[in-house]
């Protein structure tokens, strides 16, 4: 970051004296206004929850446009990345910066494949939960327990150690989310099968069974290979930002990856395919595309605390560019499974096509983001609902782990550690 040729000055109207604080500008996007010094200078704190107008970091890794809807991984557009090389490659830049060549790109990929098994004590982790128990409840237990494997690499202040989890964490999370499955169908976990790309490896450890041979659909591979790469990254969202906190104490990559998977699950994050496709399933059962405007009216009645799942965004303004090419990765899962006029789907269009000529949502800046149509193309591909934030977490753990090494790779980091404006009870002494 770099000084800008600006400076902001902050002055009180009670008289006390002004402050002046540095402006400092990245390569694109908001400036910032470096705060650092207020609490000594003032002795007062900013007040940002939710963080709406607050940069945590400063980070070269992704970057959203939200009023254009553009989105960069490593400066590369979302729609180029979609359509260049695997999830594997757009793992490899998220990580290291520039996409692999060929030589790279292959020994990367080996490396991914050499450690795609987990330790045979982890299925014993399974067998104390329910079977109804929900996936991501499982996963997030199970990642944190990788932790008890690795002593080895847990020293996240130790490049090699941050480079061996990383590839540990990226190799290893399709087989425990397809252990989280199995284990919720009452079926024998699929080891994984190096021979078969990553996407092709997590539908077989998904779909496959001990009795048969599972040949594996390259345009459903091609789909989940792309959904992968559209949920690499995004910035300091929640659970970013969540795992960027964990990890600023110190503690093991698998801990503050796992801190990262709970926040995820949240509907307002993550979990907002599973319920968005539970909301077109009850419009559904209310009568369909006839219901839409009744529904809409929910949403726009403040009181009903109803949203419309998978709209609106932090960030995005305007179109969320992932919402557009999950659209079209649908299209093409739905033809290919004979699926066009999957009923989901069409409502799930109309829903769209509605919301964006309604100003409620047109004057609130609100549109699709990824998780709209996200869970009817995961539901197609034979993905359980419970199971769409666990695809999620799959696909986001290279994010969290690139952020977290961009972190601990920065000298200047600390251990976050915010204030408050205290709204209790002053000092008081126990009576009698
Ligand atoms: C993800 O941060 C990321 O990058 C996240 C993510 C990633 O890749 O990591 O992109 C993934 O989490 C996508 C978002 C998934 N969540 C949902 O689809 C849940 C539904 N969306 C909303 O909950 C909401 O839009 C948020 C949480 C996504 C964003 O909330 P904000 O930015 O805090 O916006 P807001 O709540 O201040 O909303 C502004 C207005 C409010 O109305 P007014 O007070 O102005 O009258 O818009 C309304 C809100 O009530 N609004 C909605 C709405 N989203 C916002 N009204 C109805 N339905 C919605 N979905």
């Amino acid at each position: 970051m770099k000084l800008a040729d600006n400076k902001a000055t902050l002055s009180f109207s009670n008289g006390s004296p002004s402050i002046e604080m540095p402006v400092y500008s990245g390569n694109i996007g908001p400036d910032v206004i470096d705060i650092r010094k207020l609490y000594g200078q003032s002795g007062m704190f900013t007040y940002d929850p939710g963080f709406l107008s607050t940069a945590s970091c400063q980070s070269g890794i992704t970057y959203i446009d939200g009023d254009k809807g553009e989105l960069l991984y490593r400066g590369y557009p979302i729609e180029q990345l979609a359509n260049h090389g695997d999830y594997l490659d757009t793992c490899y830049l998220l990580l290291k910066g520039e996409l692999p060549d060929a030589k790279q790109s292959t020994d990367f990929h080996k490396l991914v494949n050499n450690h795609t098994m987990v330790n045979e004590q982890m299925q014993f982790f399974l067998r104390g939960f329910r079977r109804d128990a929900h996936p991501m409840a499982v996963l997030t237990g199970l990642v944190g327990a990788l932790s008890a494997f690795y002593h080895d690499s847990t020293d996240i202040t130790n490049p090699e150690h941050r480079e061996i989890s990383a590839i540990r964490l990226i190799a290893k999370m399709p087989t425990l989310v397809a252990m989280a499955y199995k284990y919720g169908v009452g079926q024998p976990f699929q080891y994984p099968q190096n021979n078969l790309s990553y996407s092709g490896n997590f539908l077989r450890m998904m779909f496959g069974v001990p009795c048969e041979e599972y040949k594996v659909n390259p345009v459903l591979e091609r789909a989940l290979d792309r959904i992968f790469i559209l949920h690499a990254d995004h910035e300091q969202n929640a659970s970013t930002s969540t795992v960027r906190l964990c990890g600023s104490s110190g503690t093991n990559p698998f801990a503050a990856i796992a801190a990262g998977v709970a926040c995820l699950w949240g509907p307002a994050h993550g979990g907002a395919n599973e319920a968005c496709l539970k909301m077109l399933d009850d419009i559904q059962k209310m009568g369909g595309i006839s219901k839409v405007g009744e529904f809409m009216e929910q949403v726009k009645d403040k009181n009903s605390g109803v949203k419309l799942m998978g709209f609106g965004h932090r960030v995005y303004k305007n179109y969320d560019p992932r919402a557009k090419l999950m659209q079209e990765t649908c299209n093409e899962v739905l033809a290919e499974l004979g699926l066009e006029n999957d009923p989901l789907f069409k409502l799930a269009k109309q829903v769209e096509k509605i919301a964006l000529e309604d100003d409620y949502f047109v004057s609130r800046k609100l549109y699709p983001n990824v998780d709209f149509y996200s869970g009817i193309v995961q539901r197609a591909i034979g993905i359980p609902v419970n199971l769409f934030t666990g695809v999620f977490a799959l696909a986001r753990t290279v994010g969290w782990i690139a952020q977290l090494n961009e972190m601990i790779g920065d000298p200047e980091y600390k251990i976050g550690r915010p204030r408050q404006l205290f709204t209790g009870s002053p000092r008081r002494d126990i009576k009698g």
